[in-house]
């Protein structure tokens, strides 16, 4: 894809990862794992993610399909949204696929979800983990497939000061930054990756990548990007 194998590439993350002296506590897998919505490709994810045995957090893309993520990443190491709980922190992973839109939208009942996961874990911290860009990247034609309805989203987070971060995929660069006291991190692909603040679609010439989050007990966050090529 875009002139580069993925399969490849991801193999290249994950050996780079797993020769870490850090070894990973779970994988957080922040969607468009499949570009061709083939049932094979998830087969081919979950043989790669699957083997270590740590938890693999999972949540859809706009590229992604459902039902085949449904099908093959439902049972354990493998996690399809919800709730993960890693004392003091809580992982809250979000749906913003919506049908037949590049765009996120978090659905009624999944805002509900959040707002439920968020409630029942007041004292610990919390990450949120979903797709779509809840901010402007400061690219006009990325910032057009956005989360549409971020400002009700942003709503609950800001009544909840138990979140310390939100993370998401979909933009195919990395970014980080503060927003009323909340981490707000993007992390690159482990395909390609777009140019930052570009007015339309362009690649950069950063190869594939990927991100370490050190949840720390404090409820700080140690982060960095490794590039792999
Ligand atoms: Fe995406």
């Amino acid at each position: 894809m875009r002139g580069v194998n993925t399969d490849a590439s991801l193999l290249a993350c994950l050996e780079h990862a797993f020769a870490d002296p850090h070894k990973p506590d779970l994988v957080l897998a922040t969607g468009d794992l499949v570009q061709d919505e083939t049932r094979q490709g998830y087969e081919r994810f979950r043989e790669l993610l699957g083997k270590p045995g740590m938890p693999v957090h999972c949540l859809p893309g706009n590229h992604d399909s459902i039902e085949a993520m449904q099908a093959v990443l439902s049972d354990a190491p493998f996690r399809l949204c919800g709730i993960g709980d890693y004392p003091p922190w809580r992982l809250v992973i979000l749906n913003s696929r919506t049908a037949g839109d590049d765009g996120g939208f978090i659905a009624t009942q999944e805002l509900e979800n959040l707002q439920q996961a968020l409630g029942t874990h007041r004292e610990g911290h919390v990450l949120i983990a979903l797709h779509h860009q809840p901010v402007p990247m400061g690219s006009r034609w990325l910032d057009t497939v956005g989360l549409r309805n971020a400002d009700a989203f942003l709503a609950i987070v800001d009544r909840c000061p138990q979140v310390r971060a939100i993370v998401w995929g979909h933009v195919h660069q990395a970014s980080d930054r503060l927003r009323n006291g909340v981490r707000l991190i993007s992390t690159p692909s482990t395909c390609a990756q777009f140019l930052p603040e570009a007015d339309n679609f362009a690649l950069d010439t950063r190869p594939p990548g990927y991100r370490w989050l050190d949840l720390r007990p404090d409820g700080t966050i140690g982060t960095s990007v490794v590039w792999v090529g």
